[in-house]
């Protein structure tokens, strides 16, 4: 009988990524297949994150949980993030667990699985070029790593000591897949990295790549069967006219772009170090709407950063409603290990992060309350992908904005026009036409 496997994900789609690899690696080399009942496990892995301290605190109840419920005999593992930063130390705090494998050593898991007390959070280790099997959770839209790795520094984030430095994979590896998950009916390519449009500045062994993240896209958008592609996380700061200009003009690129604003001091954002000004995201922003007027933007936004005065969090305010971003991602500022803010005295107490947490949270609903009315009667082309209850299917326009109309199982894997019958502030209800 197959072993099997229970996998939990946690964290960013890198992660989702990471775990179709070990799902692969697993079935490929010693046959587990998935299962979604933790108690008849053979191997139970918890793919973690660390971005904040929250899901870390999290995952020492989380294993107890699995330790009560498992099967007798049945391994743990900790990979991810978090396994990167805290390495054995999860051993020590969990003796339960069987192996403990970093962010950047996926393809190590099958090694890992049958070795002893296995730890292995190197962050030096090089698999930008690893061939690893074939997995998607998602037959309608695939996930493509087209880097790993981060080189910047931004004062608050944990991802470059837990990831390692930045390595582009090599276009014609990336070309290969795009061509293969788009023939075998993914019409949605989502580009991934932790810094997307900084793609070709570094190979494996140090070269500089052939083709920058604009040409790459270029590349991938001539592939016939690929309908729709996205990516994330690109920086504001590597938007230069070459980037937006690719972006609005070639059809297949949706129209959704993340532009990771963290603050809108300029203060704060010299304090983050992430090497643009108020002004400078403001005009980028502006350039992008005139560029690509139908495009949506996204955002996150951390409040709460040591030193944010009232005066700071105000930039923030009036940046969010000068561009009018479609989405917000918010977080409350949390102290991370190996980063530079951590050091940092002049902290801002909780009670004040979370005031201006919800303040931001709510001026933005009421943003969006306005912006999805002018969606009435709207057409979107929706590609839909997942059926809901009552008769409801869903989907997402060019722009990511989530979409539910009537229709069943025929509709699934199509792209549709949809005309928005009933705008909700994060659903927009609409009819196919
Ligand atoms: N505290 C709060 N939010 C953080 N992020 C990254 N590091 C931290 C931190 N230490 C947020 C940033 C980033 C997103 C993925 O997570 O906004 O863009
Ligand atoms: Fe973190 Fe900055 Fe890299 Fe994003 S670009 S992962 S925020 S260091």
């Amino acid at each position: 009988m197959a072993k099997k496997l229970f996998l939990k994900t946690l964290g960013c789609a890198m992660n989702v990524r990471d775990s179709e690899h070990m799902i692969a690696e697993l079935n490929r080399v010693e046959q587990y297949d998935l299962t979604q009942d933790e108690s008849e496990a053979d191997l139970i892995i918890i793919n973690t994150c660390s971005v904040r301290e929250k899901p870390v605190n999290k995952l020492f109840s989380e294993i107890g949980q699995f330790v009560k419920h498992k099967k007798k005999g049945a391994k743990i593992g900790v990979c991810g993030c978090t396994a990167s930063h805290l390495g054995k130390e999860i051993l020590k705090r969990a003796p339960e667990v069987s192996f403990v494998l970093g962010a950047r050593n996926v393809s190590k898991i099958t090694q890992a699985i049958n070795s002893e007390k296995f730890v292995d959070i190197n962050i030096n280790y090089d698999e930008s070029e690893y061939a690893f099997g074939e997995f998607r959770q998602n037959p309608y839209k695939a996930y493509i790593n087209i880097s790993i790795g981060c080189d910047k520094k931004c004062a608050f984030c944990i991802v470059p000591h837990t990831r390692g430095e930045e390595i582009s994979i090599p276009h014609d590896i990336i070309l290969n897949e795009a061509a293969k998950a788009a023939k075998n009916g993914a019409k949605e390519l989502f580009l991934l990295g932790q810094n997307v449009n900084n793609y070709g500045k570094r190979l494996s062994g140090g070269k500089k790549g052939t083709l920058n993240f604009s040409q790459l896209l270029s590349q991938i958008s001539k592939i016939n069967e690929v309908e729709r592609i996205r990516f994330t996380s690109p920086h504001p700061l590597h938007m230069d006219d070459e980037f937006l200009e690719v972006f609005a003009s070639n059809p297949k690129i949706c129209k959704s772009m993340h532009m990771p604003l963290q603050s809108g001091s300029t203060n704060i954002l010299k304090s983050m170090k992430r090497g643009y000004s108020k002004e400078w995201f403001l005009k980028r922003a502006e350039k992008l709407r005139q560029m690509s007027p139908d495009a949506a933007i996204s955002t996150d936004i951390i409040v709460g950063f040591p030193g944010e005065s009232e005066k700071d969090f105000e930039d923030t305010i009036e940046v969010i409603e000068r561009v009018g971003f479609e989405q917000i991602f918010s977080f409350k500022y949390s102290a991370r290990p190996f980063t530079t803010a951590a050091q940092m005295t002049n902290t801002i107490d909780d009670e004040t992060a979370s005031l201006r947490l919800q303040r931001l949270q709510s001026r933005h609903a009421s943003m969006l309350d306005e912006m999805s009315q002018r969606y009435l009667d709207k057409i979107f082309e929706v590609y839909f992908e997942e059926l809901r209850d009552n008769g409801m299917i869903a989907g997402r326009t060019s722009q990511n904005f989530a979409v539910c109309a009537t229709g069943s199982e025929e509709l699934l894997g199509k792209i549709k026009n949809v005309k928005i019958t009933h705008p909700q502030r994060l659903i927009l209800y609409g009819q196919v036409v």
